[in-house]
């Protein structure tokens, strides 16, 4: 490939806080929800919920070394190393997440935690160094576990305003570093992984169905409220939404299977119409009706999302599934919050995680036609079980083979007319997967001595696809 991407693409990384910083304990940081996980079983595709018991338990245990996110891979004291190699790399861009836990550890303090603001400082300071631009996401797959035991995390409407303030707080403290904003990572995990996304507890809840989408409404309010402040304090701020990509075909052209398609597809692009357009679409409205879903609101909150929509959509992609109207005898499996249906056409990842490049290209072109603002490819990545060789190198020729190919149809969407803001790849060094909280699902460019049980030198090696990367970075924008 040597075709140029625009100018100003921000090409680069991304990880989130509490899947690589770990400093942890001596730092001031309080436990986050996503500190409560275990090591889970792949076969069983990872774990995503806990029990209250054990969410209490988790809070009391001292015993960290069960919990692997809570040392990530120590990118707390490795960051000036790792930005060096991504600097190597030629990236652009950074799309990091802040952990609210470091900064305020309860989540409901009247003063910040000195050490944590000075960490980002620092970390926003090395960035600027190496004119790589930060992407930053106020809340990934985590928040102070003290709101989901007192509050139920975002079920609770107090959590707007405990959000907002920190938000306030982030956007105040960094805006003479950060300009490009996400405020939640796949919102629409509040539907399919409540706790991860919202610190909600499901057996706490007389009614789930209702409970999420109401945290979700929260979640809305807030990131209009975020969007609206982020403006006030720069106009120049870019802030974006982020939400998973559920890409799924008709499994036939069936007119049945193709209605199937239309509308779970309709109902599944509710969460980035709220926050790009400001109104919830009719389908998801239908859908609520349909389940006795009623939501909590006031019209002027309704106002606010109208008045403050989105600057750009961001959007994970990693695979694709398909749909059918008659679902009793498909085959089924994963992609990434979704369990769907397979496709005999493509190939996938030791995870279930169906291989489809042209989907990106799909999704891109989707995002674009619907909304009219620059899309952003904030996720995109390869899971797989990387193996040494005698020299301690790791050939990733079948990770090379799948991001040429996703950025090739990234390229076609460009070349479609596709107002295409950047790629940020996904785990672009080794961290702790977020299901499965495994090391050895490893993503990235830049490999990571650590086992799963949190055995080893925590040093960073390239991967045949770190030079990879950064021959095509070279090429591609120069
Ligand atoms: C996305 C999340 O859903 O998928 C990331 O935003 C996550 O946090 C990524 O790591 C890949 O998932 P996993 O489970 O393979 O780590």
């Amino acid at each position: 490939m040597n075709q140029l991407l625009p100018k100003d693409f921000l090409i680069g990384g991304s990880f989130s806080a509490n899947q690589v910083e770990g400093g942890l304990r001596g730092t001031g940081k309080g436990l986050s929800t996503a500190d409560c996980f275990k090591l889970t079983d792949r076969s069983k595709g990872g774990s995503f919920e806990l029990s209250y018991q054990e969410v209490l338990d988790a809070v009391k245990d001292t015993q960290d070394q069960k919990y692997p996110k809570r040392r990530g891979i120590e990118f707390y004291t490795h960051y000036k190393e790792d930005i060096r190699l991504f600097s190597e790399m030629g990236f652009k861009a950074l799309r990091l997440s802040i952990s609210w836990s470091r900064l305020f550890p309860t989540g409901e303090e009247e003063t910040q935690n000195e050490q944590g603001v000075d960490f980002y400082l620092k970390l926003f300071q090395e960035l600027k160094k190496y004119d790589i631009t930060p992407i930053v996401t106020l809340s990934h797959f985590e928040m102070p576990v003290h709101l989901a035991v007192k509050y139920n995390g975002w079920a609770d409407k107090q959590l707007i305003a405990l959000f907002t303030k920190y938000a306030r707080f982030v956007i105040d403290t960094y805006k003479d570093y950060v300009t490009h904003w996400i405020v939640f990572n796949e919102i629409d995990a509040t539907i399919h992984i409540p706790f991860v996304g919202a610190g909600i507890i499901p057996e706490r809840t007389e009614n789930l169905e209702q409970t999420k989408y109401q945290a979700l409404h929260h979640q809305f309010i807030a990131t209009a409220q975020t969007i609206k402040y982020a403006h006030e304090v720069n106009p120049q701020s870019k802030v974006g939404c982020m939400a998973t990509k559920n890409l799924k075909y008709p499994a036939t052209c069936k007119p049945e299977d193709c209605m199937q398609f239309f509308n779970e597809t309709e109902i599944d692009t509710f969460v980035t119409d709220v926050q790009a357009l400001g109104e919830y679409n009719y389908a998801i409205k239908q859908y609520f009706k349909n389940k006795g879903i009623k939501l909590d609101t006031t019209e002027e909150e309704l106002q606010l999302l109208r008045d403050h929509t989105v600057d750009y959509v961001g959007f994970s992609y990693y695979a694709s599934l398909v749909t059918s109207f008659d679902k009793t005898n498909a085959d089924k499996t994963n992609a990434n919050l979704l369990v769907g249906e397979k496709n005999p056409y493509l190939e996938v990842t030791p995870w279930g995680w169906q291989i489809d490049p042209s989907g990106l290209r799909y999704s891109l072109n989707f995002f674009y036609a619907r909304y009219g603002l620059p899309v952003f490819v904030a996720e995109n990545g390869m899971g797989m079980l990387d193996q040494e060789d005698e020299t301690g190198q790791v050939h990733d020729d079948y990770r090379i083979d799948f991001v040429s190919k996703h950025l090739e149809q990234l390229m076609k969407a460009i070349d479609d007319g596709v107002d295409v803001m950047g790629y940020t790849y996904w785990g672009c060094i080794d961290c702790i997967s977020a299901s499965t909280s495994e090391m050895s699902k490893r993503y990235g460019f830049i490999y990571v001595d650590q086992d799963d049980q949190g055995n080893g030198t925590l040093k960073r090696s390239k991967k045949d696809s770190f030079d990879w990367y950064k021959n095509f970075i070279s090429n591609a924008m120069s």
